[in-house]
């Protein structure tokens, strides 16, 4: 086992025990966010009722895709900052064509000039591993797309991770567990791109075969339907807000002064080492190294010395592949070549 995946077991065993005491867990002085019921925070958003399926103490949701509709709920509030949480199983085997989101938008409210915070999970053919992208958008910035790929260090399908994005008004983290995989710190050359106005929490389950998988060449294979995924202990936190009074008056700043009392605003020495060697082992494509797409890397980028050596110029790793070929003196390189991850959209 690699010492990454050593590491991270062993803080996921230590924030296992954790959420058995208090789910989220914060300071001891500080109200924790609680695990929400589907009746008390969310309502369904699009898929027939044999589409979202609820547990009967309503902590859980099975998402299902058939060859009919997909399915999708969104929290039933709007929060001006806040942290947006839930474990979630993926679907497991041929899963290409698929797309899981978790996310936060106002683009209901704001047509042109929405926010956005992105888990994007996407399948895979059977064999190959999930892959997820964040992205981020403020004020209707959509053609300043800000997305980092990366594969996984388990097997999403197998097991309930809890995937968190966390928003105070000075910086987003994202959290797989208790890892830390990327963090935005507000910088006032981002001006709006960074979001500011109140968001709602979305889940959705849907048939992305045009984009999805290696750019849309492998398309949902409606054999292995239903596709579910599941999700549960479902946390939304933050200040309440309607988004149009939003923009005339802001009460919120008790509620920001709290989240930066919870422990996901800080990010301990252990955590950013978890963190860094999460970002050189799993990410493959970050919009800050793509000197093709942006010649200078919009403002909040942090620029990594060994990251930026190994994306060379176009934000994409690219593998050396091997060809051996096994013979009675051992093995021999026949050609080696270089190839770029098929993943464009
Ligand atoms: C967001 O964009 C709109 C339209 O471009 C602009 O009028 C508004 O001032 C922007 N908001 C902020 C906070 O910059």
């Amino acid at each position: 086992m690699n010492q990454l995946l050593y590491s991270l077991s062993k803080t996921t065993v230590c924030i296992s025990l954790l959420l058995l005491l208090h789910p989220l867990a914060g300071g001891a002085t500080t109200p924790s966010p609680q695990i929400v019921s589907f009746e008390k925070g969310f309502t369904q958003l699009f898929g027939g009722d044999s589409n979202l399926l609820r547990s009967d103490d309503d902590n859980t949701v099975h998402l299902h895709l058939n060859q009919y509709t997909g399915a999708g709920f969104r929290s039933s509030d709007m929060y001006n900052h806040g942290i947006f949480s839930a474990k979630i199983k993926l679907p497991s085997d041929y899963t290409a064509g698929i797309v899981v989101a978790f996310y936060t938008s106002n683009g209901d409210v704001f047509e042109k000039t929405h926010d956005e915070l992105d888990f994007e999970f996407l399948g895979n053919i059977k064999g190959k591993p999930w892959r997820f992208q964040t992205n981020l958008y403020g004020n209707g910035s959509t053609s300043r797309g800000r997305e980092e790929r990366y594969t996984l260090w388990f097997d999403p399908s197998k097991a309930y991770h809890r995937y968190t994005i966390f928003w105070t008004s000075s910086k987003i983290i994202f959290y797989i567990d208790d890892v830390p995989i990327r963090e935005i710190l507000r910088n006032d050359e981002m001006g709006s791109d960074f979001p500011s106005k109140p968001m709602a929490l979305y889940a959705t389950i849907w048939d992305a075969s045009n984009w999805a998988t290696n750019g849309g060449k492998y398309k949902v294979n409606y054999k292995y339907a239903p596709f579910v995924t599941e999700m549960t202990d479902l946390v939304v936190h933050g200040c309440v807000s309607n988004p149009i009074q939003e923009l005339l008056n802001d009460n919120c700043a008790q509620m920001d002064k709290q989240l930066e009392t919870l422990h996901f605003n800080t990010i301990t020495p252990k955590q950013k080492t978890a963190m860094k060697r999460f970002r050189e082992r799993y990410m493959y494509y970050s919009y800050c190294y793509d000197t093709l797409r942006y010649p200078i890397p919009p403002p909040e980028c942090v620029i990594d010395l060994a990251l930026r050596q190994r994306f060379k110029e176009t934000g994409r790793l690219k593998f050396e592949r091997r060809h051996r070929r096994h013979t009675k003196k051992g093995s021999q390189i026949l050609s080696s070549q270089v190839y770029e991850i098929q993943d464009q959209d």
